[in-house]
């Protein structure tokens, strides 16, 4: 199949190609590298063995976009859709740009798709959706509620998309809700890069063990879980890439929408995840427990049974590996990709 990945230069998209690519499906990657590097295609492509059609377009720019339908000489099978913000604290200070990117940006989308009779779509969504879940582990009929404008977008993109599966029964939806993307690649040659000092848990605790960063923040130490830190399901990247490879394949038998939290069901907390890096990497993790941190919940983990179901998928990549891959990366990249500001 000849698969579109917007924002495929990024963490959870440049995995997810090399996987594409690895099963022999053909790949084409949006991307504005806003957020993302080129490199990242380069060794994928070194990797494969195998080349990815690379585009610099926005998602906002409607006609970059409809360049890309049009001068591809295969038509798209399907549409997997990572490109958009995703820092939560950033969307709460400038909402707009968070809307306008991550809505308007899926709009044009959708609408250049349905131009080129492109009608299978996949969307990264978030277990953010959930908000703060009154049991766990989460099932896919939990309520929904969002407590930040990034969760909103999720949420709202998640039904923009089923309305218009409703509107034309032609289009095939499916919505796959991430847990806690981490680690990289077991080359070592791709991974998560983020912009100055990283908000999540995992790559914090990495840049603390390579000497980057001094201290951990452990933000709370009194939730009601094992040890008073917040727990949440790790999942390895190139389990959840993989899971984007089995999305692909049965939303071509025209299933309408399909939704599935992709997580791997077990639930970790903050210091059982520093624990486990400093065992793997032999470095004393240094932190503190600090207040906690505002929207944050006490649990959250999936409960992943209907991906099994409906995708044939299940996690097959451990806590062990997801520190011991997410390592090999910081070591063999402490800059990341080296890249320039774009
Ligand atoms: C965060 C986002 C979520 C988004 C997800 C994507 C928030 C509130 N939520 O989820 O919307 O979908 O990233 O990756 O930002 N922690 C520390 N110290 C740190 C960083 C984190 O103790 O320096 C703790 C957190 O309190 C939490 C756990 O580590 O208990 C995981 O945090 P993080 O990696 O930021 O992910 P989430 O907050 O679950």
């Amino acid at each position: 199949m000849h698969i579109l990945v917007t924002g495929g230069a990024g963490y959870i998209g440049s995995h997810t190609c090399l996987e594409l690519l690895s099963c022999g499906h053909r790949v084409t990657v949006v991307d504005n590298l806003s957020n993302a590097s080129i490199e990242s295609l380069s060794r994928v492509e070194t990797l494969t063995g195998r080349k990815v059609n690379f585009c610099k377009v926005d998602l906002l720019d409607r006609q970059g976009l409809r360049g890309v339908f049009k001068s591809c000489d295969a038509r798209f099978d399907a549409v997997i859709h990572f490109a958009g913000k995703k820092a939560v604290g950033e969307s709460v200070a400038n909402p707009l740009l968070y809307y306008h990117n991550n809505i308007t940006g899926t709009l044009v989308l959708a609408e250049v798709m349905a131009e080129y009779g492109v009608k299978n779509i996949i969307f990264s969504s978030s277990a953010t959706v959930y908000g703060d879940p009154a049991t766990v582990p989460i099932s896919e009929d939990f309520p929904l509620s969002c407590t930040n404008p990034y969760g909103r977008t999720k949420l709202m993109v998640e039904e923009i998309l089923q309305d218009i599966v409703v509107a034309d029964p032609q289009w095939n939806v499916c919505l796959l809700r991430y847990f806690n993307p981490v680690g990289a690649h077991k080359s070592g040659l791709i991974g998560e890069d983020p912009h100055g000092t990283p908000s999540n848990l995992m790559p914090y605790i990495s840049q603390v063990a390579v000497g980057k960063l001094a201290q951990l923040s452990v933000f709370g130490g009194d939730y009601e879980t094992k040890d008073g830190t917040g727990v949440r399901d790790y999942i390895h990247v190139v389990d959840l890439a993989l899971g984007h490879v089995k999305a692909v394949e049965r939303i071509v038998q025209n299933p309408g929408v399909v939704i599935c939290n992709l997580g791997t069901g077990k639930g970790y907390s903050v210091l059982e995840m520093v624990r486990a890096f400093a065992e793997v990497s032999g470095k004393e993790i240094a932190y503190k427990i600090a207040d906690r941190r505002a929207g944050d919940i006490a649990a959250c983990y999936a409960n992943p049974a209907k991906a099994l179901r409906e995708l044939g998928w299940q996690t097959q990549y451990g806590l062990h590996e997801m520190c011991e891959d997410t390592w090999r990366w910081q070591q063999n990249n402490p800059n990341g990709y080296g890249r320039e500001i774009m």
